[in-house]
């Protein structure tokens, strides 16, 4: 899916503002504090139903009003039209989303127009605590497995059900039994389908870090990647050696000692590791954008060859950390990805020379709450 045309109110400090959008690259520049960031998070609001910065509603609505609206004409791969969404949120933290005239959930806007974002936070993937590497994995489950979802819901239940028991203090072994083993039967298909998906997904990944880096040697699973040979590995969550069952089992008295349960995909994780060294503490800034970029990309990859559509790109300063030479690496798969983009930055002038010739191109100057519109890329040979 597409947007043809995005309308925001109320967000941060636009109060209203309209784009026509391109199906290749849409650049907006602007100063600092212009509202670049922020023309993102209302994509964001209509594909997650809230912003990619906070969680809290109140902090995206512009100060004084009681709601922030992002409402996008969408279309498909051709261009042909295909409805309208709309997502409001209140300062009460109340979500509306409409598509097509009917209501639909968050579970329906992620799959109607999922989006990845690339902005300074997306570091976290590497730094961040692993709750933040399972709910990548989990993106990518979720749109690669229809039967993701009632899973991952299902295993969740059992997880706080198992949890409460332990809390309770005096536990009746038949009751623990019937979720032990709720618990133990989700846990075995969520683990399935997460790693099939890592499965689909570590080659992508590693032939656009390959991209990325621009060492044509390597790249296919297994060979190094250029100068940047990245190994990743998942860790469901439990030995490699032993059976979650036993594991439960074993560890009861501690579980209950905790009131949590140690062992199982609540603790699965991705290892990211740089000849033999933990890639978090080796790389370089630089380094680290390319990698949690070929991340984000390579979700983008699997999700379309699983089901021969495209997610939107959302890049918030597109060249922070990025030298021109890496830059123009990542313009080229951009293009070539044929994915829509919106990108941000402050000075356009480099990206515009390292994207080269588009026939749809828009450029959008933002000041002072409006935004201009124009088709530099056109023009340059
Ligand atoms: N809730 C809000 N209401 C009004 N203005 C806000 C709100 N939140 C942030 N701002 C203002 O919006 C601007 C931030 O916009 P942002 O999209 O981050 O800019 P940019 O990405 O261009 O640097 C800042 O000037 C900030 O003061
Ligand atoms: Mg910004």
């Amino acid at each position: 899916m597409r947007i043809q045309r995005l309308q925001l109110t109320n967000l941060r400090s636009l109060s209203s503002l309209a784009l026509d959008a391109s199906p290749e690259i849409n650049l907006v520049h602007g100063a600092n504090g212009s509202g670049k960031t922020s023309v993102l998070e209302a994509i964001h609001l209509l594909s997650l139903g809230r912003s990619f910065r906070t969680h809290q509603a109140r902090h995206v609505i512009t100060e004084g009003c009681t709601e922030a609206t992002s409402f996008a004409q969408l279309c498909d791969e051709q261009g042909a039209s295909a409805g309208n969404l709309g997502v409001s949120r209140s300062n009460q933290g109340e979500l509306r989303a409409r598509f097509q005239g009917q209501d639909i959930d968050t579970a329906g806007l992620a799959a109607l127009m999922p989006v990845q974002v690339i902005d300074s936070d997306a570091f976290n993937l590497l730094d961040g605590s692993p709750s933040i590497r399972r709910q990548f994995i989990d993106w990518g489950g979720f749109h690669h497995s229809s039967r993701f979802i009632s899973t991952w819901r299902g295993f969740q239940r059992a997880l706080k059900q198992r949890n409460s028991l332990l809390k309770y203090g005096r536990i009746d072994r038949s009751v623990l039994d019937v979720w032990n083993r709720e618990f133990l039967s989700y846990s075995e298909e969520l683990t399935k389908l997460r790693q099939a998906y890592v499965e689909a997904f570590i080659p992508q990944f590693r032939s656009i870090l390959t991209a990325l880096v621009g060492d044509s040697a390597g790249g296919s699973a297994g060979e190094p990647v250029g100068e940047l040979d990245i190994e990743l590995r998942y860790s469901r969550g439990w030995d490699r050696e032993r059976s979650l069952e036993e594991l439960l089992n074993e560890g009861f008295e501690r579980d209950q000692r905790q009131g949590f349960t140690g062992y199982g995909p609540q603790r699965a994780d991705l290892r990211f590791r740089v000849g033999g060294r933990s890639a978090a503490e080796h790389l370089s800034r630089g380094q680290k954008k390319l990698t949690v970029s070929a991340l984000k990309l390579a979700q983008g990859q699997v999700y379309s060859e699983t089901t021969g559509r495209r997610c939107i790109y959302l890049i918030d300063d597109l060249p922070a950390e990025l030298d021109a030479r890496h830059l123009g690496k990542f313009c080229t798969y951009l293009k070539a990805s044929g994915s829509q983009c919106f990108i941000t930055c402050v000075d356009p002038e480099l990206i515009l020379e390292l994207w080269g010739v588009s026939e749809q191109g828009r450029l959008f100057k933002l000041e002072n709450g409006k935004l201009t519109a124009s088709e530099p890329f056109g023009d340059s040979e």
